[in-house]
C-alpha cells in the first residue's frame, strides 16, 4: 500500500529534479557552432545585407540583382544577414508568405544560392520569433540558417553572431504601441549575462586569424539610431579585449565605416537592403569616420590568411568605398 501510495510522487520528483538539470544546462551551454569550409586555397568571401523584406520594394529587388552579380565576381562562400529580415513586423507565423516574397523570390541569382546566416533584428522580434528561428523555414528554403546567437567557424576567420534586441532598454521601458516576443529571453538579466559570457569565452579560444562579430544593432554609428549605449557599455569591452576585427551590424538604413582612434576594431554598418535616404546624418569624430552613405547597397568581404578587404556598393553595383588591412606579423614572431 505505502510502495504505491509514494511512486507517483517519486516519479514526480525525478521529473521535476531532470527539468532543473536541462534547465540549468542549456542556460550556460556554449553557443552553437556551424562549420563553413573556406576555398581551397584557404579564402573565404561573403556580402552582407541588412534591414531588406519588403517584398521587393524600395530597391530590394536591384539590391538583390547586384548582390547576384557581384556574388558571382568574388565566387561568395555565404550570404550574412544583419537582420530586419522582414517588415514591418517579422514573421506572422510559419505560413506567412513574406519569407517566399521577400527573401526565396527577391535573392533568385545562382551565385546566392548560399547559406545565409541570419541574426534577428527589432523588427524581427515585433512578430513570431520562433518561426523565424524554426527549421521548417530551411525546409521551405535550405539557406536559410537563423539563430539568435552563434558561431560560425570558417578555418581562418571565426564569425561570432550576437543576439543584440535584448539588450536595448526601450523596447522593455517604452514598447510603444510595439509588441516584442520575448519567449526564450526572459529573465532578460540572466539572458544578458549569459550571452556576454559565451561570447567572451568564444571569442577568447578562438585561435583563427581573424574574428568578426555580427549584430543587428549600431555599436558606433552617425545614422539616424548613433550609437547603441548598451552595446558601447557592456559588448565593446569584450570586444576590445579579445580583438576583434571588425563590428559589423545594420540597423541604420545606410552603409558606413567607422574606425576606432584607441583600438583596431572597425564598425561596418550594412542596413541599406531596402528602405533608405533617411536623411538625419550626424558628425563624429572626422578622425574616425571613414565612409557614410545615406542611400540602398551592400558589402562584400574577403578574407585570406594575410589580408582582409572591405567593399561596399550602391544599388548599381559601384563600388562606393573600399578597405584593407592585413595580418599583423607581429603574431607569427611572438608565437
Ligand atoms: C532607388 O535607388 C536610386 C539610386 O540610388 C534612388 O535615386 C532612388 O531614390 C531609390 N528609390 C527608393 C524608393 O529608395
Ligand atoms: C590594400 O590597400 C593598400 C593601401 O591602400 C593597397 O596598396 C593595396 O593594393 C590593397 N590591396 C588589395 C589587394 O586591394
Amino acid at each position: 500500500m505505502a510502495a504505491t501510495k509514494y511512486r507517483p510522487i517519486n516519479l514526480i520528483f525525478y521529473v521535476y529534479s531532470l527539468i532543473i538539470i536541462f534547465s540549468a544546462h542549456s542556460s550556460t551551454a556554449e553557443l552553437q557552432r556551424l562549420l563553413q569550409p573556406a576555398k581551397p586555397d584557404g579564402s573565404v568571401s561573403f556580402l552582407v545585407i541588412g534591414d531588406w523584406g519588403r517584398r521587393g520594394s524600395y530597391n530590394q529587388s536591384q539590391v538583390a540583382l547586384q548582390m547576384g552579380e557581384i556574388g558571382d565576381k568574388l565566387d561568395i562562400d555565404f550570404v550574412i544577414s544583419t537582420g530586419d529580415n522582414f517588415y514591418d513586423n517579422g514573421l506572422t507565423g510559419l505560413h506567412d508568405l513574406a519569407f517566399q516574397d521577400s527573401f526565396t523570390n527577391i535573392y533568385t541569382a545562382p551565385s546566392l544560392q548560399k547559406p545565409w546566416y541570419t541574426v534577428l533584428g527589432n523588427h524581427d522580434y515585433r512578430g513570431d520569433v520562433g518561426a523565424q528561428l524554426s527549421p521548417m523555414l530551411k525546409a521551405l528554403d535550405n539557406r536559410w540558417v537563423c539563430m539568435r546567437s552563434f558561431i560560425v567557424n570558417a578555418e581562418i576567420v571565426d564569425f561570432l553572431f550576437v543576439d543584440t534586441t535584448p539588450f536595448v532598454d526601450k523596447y522593455f521601458i517604452q514598447p510603444n504601441k510595439h509588441v516584442y516576443d520575448w519567449r526564450g529571453v526572459l529573465p532578460r538579466h540572466t539572458y544578458l549575462n549569459n550571452l556576454l559570457k559565451e561570447v567572451d569565452v568564444a571569442l577568447r579560444e578562438s585561435s583563427a586569424n581573424w574574428k568578426i562579430v555580427i549584430g543587428h544593432h549600431t555599436i558606433k554609428s552617425a545614422g539616424h539610431h548613433r550609437n547603441t549605449v548598451e552595446l558601447e557599455k557592456h559588448l565593446l569591452p569584450i570586444l576590445h579585449a579579445n580583438e576583434v576585427d571588425l563590428y559589423v551590424n545594420g540597423h541604420d538604413h545606410c552603409l558606413e565605416h567607422i574606425s576606432s582612434v584607441d583600438s583596431k576594431i572597425q564598425f561596418m554598418t550594412s542596413g541599406g537592403g531596402s528602405k533608405a535616404w533617411k536623411g538625419d546624418v550626424n558628425k563624429l569624430d572626422p578622425e574616425e569616420m571613414r565612409f557614410y552613405y545615406d542611400g540602398q547597397g551592400f558589402m562584400s568581404v574577403h578574407i585570406s590568411e594575410a589580408e582582409l578587404r572591405v567593399v561596399f556598393y550602391d544599388v548599381y553595383g559601384h563600388v562606393l568605398h573600399h578597405w584593407n588591412t592585413s595580418y599583423k606579423e607581429a603574431l607569427y614572431f611572438a608565437s
